[in-house]
């Protein structure tokens, strides 16, 4: 079974994440590069841990992870597809069990597609750990009224602690955020936050959990 650890060694998955960064920086976008996908891979395995998924399978997750956002250099609309082709075409000679590509891929492909159905564990360890990642330190503007300015830049930027943490005894897993309201408005991430938490509401249900969003001490779901 081929590992995360060679997949980061792989030269063109460091490319795709190269030029992954070139693009969403042209765009002013937040953090999809080595910063995301690394606490994506690591919250992905450790999710698939305390579900007490197989070694094996935590692999997978963390694979998912760390590949989910490396196709973003060919379009941003349809990158969870692009990715997911890139990483089968980089790495179905590598991998000999097909079921695991086949679960990575369609992880990948199903991380941000409208028509959600989540249809097994791998996929909904890929979304919580990808749609939880919210976070002062994923904005890479500079300049604070270019951040004003954009809603997603301004959300981030506002949250101020992230806090990860899976309930096994009351089956939920939580996610706790500290969100400075100087910085933006209730609406604003609200906005935002609606269909990241539908994913995430979605994925624990699969998971058979309660997904509980906590805002600044408020539990919202
Ligand atoms: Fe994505
Ligand atoms: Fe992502």
């Amino acid at each position: 079974m081929i590992t995360l650890k060679q997949i980061k060694q792989n030269p063109k998955t460091k490319e795709f994440i190269n030029q992954t960064e070139v693009y969403l920086d042209a765009l002013s976008y937040t953090d999809h590069g080595e910063r995301h996908l690394n606490i994506v891979a690591d919250r992905a395995r450790k999710i698939a841990r305390h579900l007490n998924l197989s070694v094996h399978e935590q692999e997978l997750a963390a694979i998912a992870g760390y590949c989910h956002d490396m196709g973003n250099f060919l379009g941003r609309t349809q990158h969870h597809y692009w990715s997911s082709f890139l990483f089968s075409q980089v790495f179905m000679s590598e991998i000999n069990n097909p079921n695991d590509i086949t679960s990575i891929m369609q992880a990948i492909a199903s991380h941000d597609k409208n028509e959600l159905k989540i249809v097994n564990k791998i996929t909904a360890c890929l979304i919580l750990a990808d749609k939880s990642d919210v976070h002062r330190t994923r904005v890479k503007e500079k300049n604070m009224n270019k951040i004003k300015t954009d809603i997603h830049n301004r959300v981030n930027y506002s949250v101020t602690k992230n806090d990860f943490k899976i309930n096994k005894n009351k089956k939920q897993i939580i996610l706790k955020l500290n969100i400075d309201t100087k910085i933006t408005k209730p609406m604003d991430y609200f906005e935002i936050f609606l269909e990241r938490m539908t994913f995430c509401k979605e994925a624990a249900k699969f998971l058979k959990y309660d997904f509980v969003l906590i805002i600044n001490n408020f539990k919202l779901s």
